[in-house]
């Protein structure tokens, strides 16, 4: 993963940032965009970043169960 890559233009949010936000607990797109509030420009980062979200979280499930 690109961890300085832009996710969300509007907010500054980097791939690197949403990553963070879910190994420090955020287990669900609801709780990454509360704790980071992305988003809230002109919207278009979100249909992106629930899937980006759910990778996310699909490859630190697999990290823990390793
Ligand atoms: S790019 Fe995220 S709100 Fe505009």
């Amino acid at each position: 993963m690109k961890r300085d890559k832009t996710a969300c233009n509007c907010k500054n949010i980097t791939y690197g940032m949403i990553e963070d936000a879910i190994r420090n607990g955020a287990s669900s797109y609801e709780e990454v965009q509360q704790s980071l509030k992305f988003g809230t420009g002109c919207g278009k980062c979100k249909e992106f970043i629930q899937y980006l979200v759910r990778d996310i979280l699909e490859e630190e499930a697999e990290r823990n169960h390793l």
